[in-house]
């Protein structure tokens, strides 16, 4: 939640600020600000609520403010309402250090009264203004050596931070500091950059370094020093991003979330093929040893929005391939439920951001309990992959839409084909089903981009049902997993109200709601409890339900019988249906919201990559 970018170089700050903070706009965009330094005109800073296209036009798409060092901030609200106050960089009394942060400060009225105490005047209401008021306060205090105010800041805040900071008494640089909020550095040739992610800035640099929680930085043109919680010098050591630019630009396509479901074939190919060797799961970046997985007790599966709902369904294939207990709970209900979590239990922790807060958390809860950490992450080098013991990574590429697509469709294949790694070396699949799961595990893009190919039924089905307020996703088993992705896609991007259940409790209370035209997406791609998907959407139709259903091509005539609006998927063995079974419904959500006028990628209230509780 909320981006931020730093840049120190030779060209003008504010066009490649405003470039950056374009790029993060995912991260939230209640509003956005940038603060400017300049010999000539000094510390310039401007922010407005609102897109960050109203402050582009507020600045001349940068070129009413001079100067080469600057940093910005693009907001999702947390403390004070989103207003131009409210907005980042947020200046000191005197007006001479100017502040943007991504996170939240939890002790901020403590000390917003004490330095009320002293005479500072707060124009926000914000969290964030206390630390530019008290970076001046104890600047003055230490006779104007801001990086001892910035230490002795740094000790008084409490919560999660990733901090710029520009001051008027250092021309040359600017500070940035971490801690539990994502932050990374960029060196180019004479430009420096900080920035929340790597988007931001790929542009002019691959080469990059993440901030490790309690380190600060100090950012020029031609160097960053890097110095740890004591005030000692740091080496940081750099990675190389190797993402293709385009990957995270639109490339044609009116929305992201469309490009990135259309890139779903290619970004599970991605994952799957280096990890799928002559017809064998193997996967040689993990350091689980064989005795370990035998001696696997239980698998707890932690994770938050999306990336719970392919905890879910990794907790039904699991099951039935390790026929072990595994367990899936909310990083958000888990860090606080005592969880019942040893060093006998592995935790899966899945995450495409990789910075989630709460499921950033949630690890750090299993380890102190002594688990061993295993994350499916998507961003290289982000928070939770640093902290786990063992990462997979999965191959989306960046992922922009705020409504996750490719991202879900690599982290459920990733978490089938562990589970077929842990049963092959449990001994709980057989020789048969492990080449059937093997061979459909490689036909599977090949099946998905089948599914992307047909798509006007779906665009006919969004503009008959689009005006819809209310919609309901039933299914069983895996279609009841299913429906929760599918569900979500639809209310998060349309704004229809619209709910999940699983058909076998309809008759607990929901049928009440199903009256005549309430919209019911029936998901019966489960095969092997077709029939009693099929009597539960003979119950809603009796009740006057629409119904939109979605099935395998195999079964198509039989549902056909009962419902007249009928999606189908390719069939793939029963673990891996819902990897097809999503895109349907991804594509249904996107063509109703795109009938409702919404704004798909960026919907109202949200932000991609949630870092605060
Ligand atoms: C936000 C995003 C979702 C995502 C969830 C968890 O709500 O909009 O798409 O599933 O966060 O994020 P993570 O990065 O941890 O997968």
């Amino acid at each position: 939640m909320c981006g931020i970018v730093g840049y120190a170089g030779l060209e003008q700050a504010a066009p490649i600020l405003l470039d950056g903070l374009e790029r993060l706009e995912y991260r939230g965009y209640d509003s956005a600000g940038i603060a400017v330094l300049s010999e000539g005109k000094g510390l310039q800073l401007r922010k407005t609520k609102g897109r960050l296209k109203v402050l582009s036009a507020l600045v001349d798409g940068g070129k009413a403010l001079e100067g080469r060092m600057g940093i910005g901030h693009t907001r999702w609200a947390t403390h004070g309402e989103p207003n131009d106050v409210n907005s980042h960089p947020h200046l000191s009394q005197n007006g001479q250090i100017a502040v943007v942060h991504n996170g939240i400060i939890e002790n901020y009225l403590e000390i917003k009264e004490f330095l009320v105490s002293k005479g500072v005047h707060f124009c926000s209401d914000t969290d964030t203004e206390v630390v530019a008021q008290l970076l001046e306060y104890f600047c003055l205090q230490n006779g104007g050596n801001i990086m001892a105010a910035v230490y002795t800041v740094l000790d008084r805040i409490e919560g999660a931070y990733a901090l710029g900071i520009l001051c008027k008494d250092l021309p040359d640089s600017f500070i940035a500091a971490r801690k539990d909020a994502p932050l990374l550095l960029g060196y180019g040739e004479n430009c420096k950059f900080i920035a929340s992610d790597v988007t931001a800035i790929i542009k002019h640099t691959r080469d990059v370094s993440y901030m490790e929680d309690g380190e600060v930085a100090v950012v020029s043109a031609g160097e960053i020093k890097v110095y740890d919680a004591l005030g000692q010098p740091v080496e940081k050591e750099h990675s190389f991003i190797d993402w293709d630019v385009s990957a995270a630009e639109k490339g044609g396509y009116a929305h992201f979330m469309f490009k990135e479901i259309m890139e779903q074939p290619e970004a599970v190919r991605k994952t799957v093929s280096p990890r799928l060797k002559d017809g064998r799961v193997c996967f040689e970046e993990l350091s689980l040893s064989e005795d370990y997985i035998r001696g696997l007790k239980k698998i707890f599966i932690v994770a938050c929005g999306s990336s719970y709902h392919v905890g879910v369904v990794a907790k039904y294939n699991m099951e039935r391939l390790l026929r072990r207990p595994v367990d899936v709970m909310l990083a958000s209900e888990f860090r606080y439920a005592d969880p019942l979590v040893d060093q006998d239990t592995l935790v899966i922790v899945i995450s495409q951001s990789g910075e989630t807060l709460d499921t950033m958390a949630a690890l750090r809860e299993a380890k102190k309990l002594g688990a061993r950490i295993l994350s499916v992450v998507n961003v290289v080098g982000s928070s939770i992959a640093r902290e786990s013991d063992d990462v997979l990574y999965t191959w989306a590429g960046p992922e922009i839409a705020v409504a996750t697509t490719k991202a879900y469709s690599t982290q459920l294949v990733l978490l089938d084909m562990l589970g077929l790694y842990f049963a092959d070396i449990i001994g709980s699949v057989s020789k048969e089903e492990y080449a059937r799961l093997a061979e459909e595990l490689q036909a599977l893009p090949t099946k998905m981009e089948k599914v992307l190919e047909n798509t006007e039924e779906i665009k006919y089905l969004a503009s008959r049902y689009f005006n819809h307020a209310s919609v309901f996703y039933i299914g069983r088993n895996l279609d009841y997993a299913l429906g929760l992705e599918g569900s979500l896609k639809l209310k998060e991007i349309s704004y229809i109200h619209s709910e999940a259940y699983a058909s076998g409790e309809l008759k607990h209370g929901t049928i009440s709601l199903i009256e005549d035209g309430t919209l019911v997406v029936a998901l019966g791609t489960y095969t092997p409890l077709f029939d009693k998907a099929l009597s539960n959407i003979i119950e809603v139709k009796a009740r006057g339900a629409d119904i939109v259903a979605l099935t395998t091509e195999s079964r198509r005539g039989d549902m056909e019988k009962t419902v007249e609006n009928v999606l189908t998927v390719p069939d793939t063995h029963i673990i891996l249906q819902p990897s097809l079974g999503i895109v349907p419904l991804q594509l249904f959500a996107y063509y109703v919201a795109l009938q409702r006028g919404c704004d798909i990628d960026k919907p109202r209230n949200l932000a991609k990559s949630v870092t605060v509780e």
